[in-house]
């Protein structure tokens, strides 16, 4: 850990965990406490406190707890250093940058930093009357003024081919970071690289804590193919989880109660600009129930608006049911046919604003749908499944069933055809036949599998898992190579779940180790916060086994030798890491 201990000190002093994490929770007094609904579990009574006296936070419900860094690394899924960084910058204390470093959480520090650069440099190119001049005409055309421009930090990235790899070049920015996101590629020609958006609207996308991590680009002339130019997935963007505009919209979003989801990321910009600034986007991706979790820590409500085409009723079906199952209400804003957000706010605003308010119901909607559209059978039996589908990616039975129940009454179809929940995975059959064998194996070595198994499991998550580990936390060496086969699959973009993949592990001889982990039962629960989890957990039992080996090691050697002296100090980094975790 690079950071000074007295920079983390000052941050922890100066830190207020009830200010930082009202952000994200509806935190209620309760004596000297604060009390919520637990943000990373489900649940129906608030077992999540707050304390600020200790400043930590603890749930009894899931377990989860911890210190301010702590709060902010597990809902934001950032590293310790990041979370710190975050918090400095917040209450204005510098947090010294530290020389280039090489393990995996620092190499995604620099793909931040450069997609932070290129955000920057974007937005200079716009604001720049000689470089922006048509594309700052374009946007007041569209009625997006100045100040939004720094608000969403748009930007245009510049004629030529390759401006922006020269910019990037003269701050020393790796290439292999500039391409790993995908902001230069390089040349068929081999005669070098250019830059991969090029005379587009840039609008960056960024993390809930603001961090850019990928971009949308738009084209200035209205045949131009294709439209937006996006940011491929990388180890820092996952599109399954990030919502365009949501690090803006969120503290309208909390104190609004609600939050707004349409389609484009003009039309997020349009109702941002008309007062509806708890509005986020969906990028041109489905909704996934990552999405859903997002919006479902900042509120209890999202009003879908759809462009007003088969194909945004479509996707508000899908995505509505989606936000039902993890426990969102959830309404539709109908809008007239052939408009979409931004052009219906333009129109007429008032009529916009009745509009928001009469927002149906999603049962409503769907039924409305059912009566406005003329379907075939097999037309009904789609949209059924659009249904279906998204109500049965809740982590719950009785409000699966609840939903279930009520979309057949819509639907008119006998509750009995619908599929029955069919939960998280693998919750009663949790390997309890080989117990004994279970018990002889070292918790270390189990857990290590059971890591393996978990990001084999997740893909999504996987990134960020693998960028955290590191092969010497892992004691089996049958697991080590298995993680570094992940890690390398990982970096040339080799599906792990793919053929080629199995073919890869197969050829280390690892087919057995392969076949084992795919076996073990996954325990219920949020399979990207048990991911995380678990990774801490053998990180810590790696840092313990080797605390136990240097307390071995210093009982024997004599003390105040140089070599003593040289183990207790790794003894009391590595206690120090052990917090850290
Ligand atoms: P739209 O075509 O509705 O774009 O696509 P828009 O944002 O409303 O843009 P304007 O108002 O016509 O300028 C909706 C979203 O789908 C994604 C983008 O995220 C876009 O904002 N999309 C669309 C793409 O990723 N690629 C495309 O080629 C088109
Ligand atoms: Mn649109």
């Amino acid at each position: 850990m690079q950071i000074p201990q007295d920079t983390i000190n000052e941050i922890r002093e100066r830190a207020d965990i009830v200010e930082i994490v009202s952000r994200f929770v509806d935190l209620k007094r309760a004596g000297v406490n604060y009390k919520a609904l637990c943000p990373f579990h489900e649940e129906k009574t608030p077992s999540f406190v707050v304390s600020p006296d200790k400043q930590i936070f603890h749930c009894f419900g899931c377990g989860r707890g911890g210190n301010i860094f702590s709060f902010l690394m597990e809902i934001e899924g950032v590293s310790f250093p990041e979370a710190v960084r975050e918090l400095g910058k917040h209450y204005g204390i510098e947090v010294p940058s530290r020389p280039q470093p090489t393990d995996g959480s620092s190499q995604n520090e620099s793909l931040y930093r450069v997609c932070d650069f290129a955000a920057r440099w974007y937005h200079r190119q716009l604001v720049d009357k000689t470089t922006g001049g048509p594309t700052q005409r374009y946007l007041l055309d569209r009625g997006i003024p100045e100040e939004a421009w720094a608000t969403f930090q748009l930007g245009y990235a510049g004629e030529g081919w390759d401006q922006f790899w020269q910019a990037a070049r003269r701050r020393d920015v790796p290439i292999d970071v500039m391409t790993r996101v995908k902001l230069v590629v390089s040349s068929d020609k081999s005669t070098g690289y250019y830059d991969y958006f090029r005379q587009r609207l840039m609008f960056p996308i960024a993390l809930l804590s603001g961090r850019v991590v990928a971009f949308g680009a738009r084209t200035l002339d209205d045949g131009g193919q294709p439209k937006y130019l996006n940011s491929p997935e990388s180890p820092i963007y996952a599109k399954r989880r990030i919502l365009y505009g949501l690090h803006v919209a969120r503290p309208a979003i909390r104190s609004e109660r609600r939050a707004i989801l349409v389609e484009g990321y003009t039309d997020c910009i349009a109702l941002h600009l008309g007062g509806f600034q708890n509005t986020v986007a969906s990028c041109g991706t489905a909704i996934t129930a990552e999405h859903a979790g997002l919006l479902r820590r900042l509120t209890r409500e999202v009003i879908l608006m759809p462009d007003a085409d088969p194909a945004g009723m479509d996707s508000a079906l899908s995505s509505g049911s989606i936000f039902l199952a993890a426990g969102l209400d959830v309404r539709v804003v109908v809008l007239k046919a052939g408009l979409d957000p931004d052009s219906a706010i333009r129109l007429d605003r008032d009529k916009f604003a009745k509009n928001v308010g009469g927002a149906l119901e999603y049962f409503a909607y769907l039924s409305y749908i059912m009566k406005d559209r003329a379907m075939s059978p097999r037309d009904k039996e789609t949209l059924i499944q659009r249904v279906i589908t998204g109500l049965g990616s809740s982590g719950d039975k009785l409000r699966y069933e609840v939903l279930a129940q009520e979309a057949s009454k819509v639907l008119g179809i006998d509750p009995e055809s619908l599929p029955k929940w069919r939960g998280p995975r693998g919750i009663q059959d949790a390997g309890r036949t080989d117990e004994v064998r279970r018990a002889e194996v070292p918790k270390r070595t189990r857990l290590e599998k059971m890591l393996l198994r978990l990001i084999l499991e997740s893909a999504p998550e996987a990134a960020a898992a693998l960028d955290k580990l590191d092969p010497d936390d892992f004691s089996q060496d049958d697991c080590r190579e298995f993680y570094k086969l992940l890690d390398s699959a990982w970096e040339n973009h080799i599906d792990i779940r793919s053929k080629t993949f199995q073919q890869k592990a197969e050829s280390a001889g690892l087919e057995g180790l392969a076949a084992e982990i795919s076996l073990i039962p996954i325990p219920p629960g949020n399979p990207g916060i048990l991911l995380k989890d678990t990774v801490r957990r053998v990180k810590e039992l790696q840092i313990r086994d080797e605390l136990n080996m240097l307390s071995e090691k210093l009982r024997i050697l004599p003390e105040d030798s140089d070599e003593a002296i040289a183990v207790a100090k790794q003894f009391e980094m590595l206690k120090q890491a052990l917090m850290e975790l």
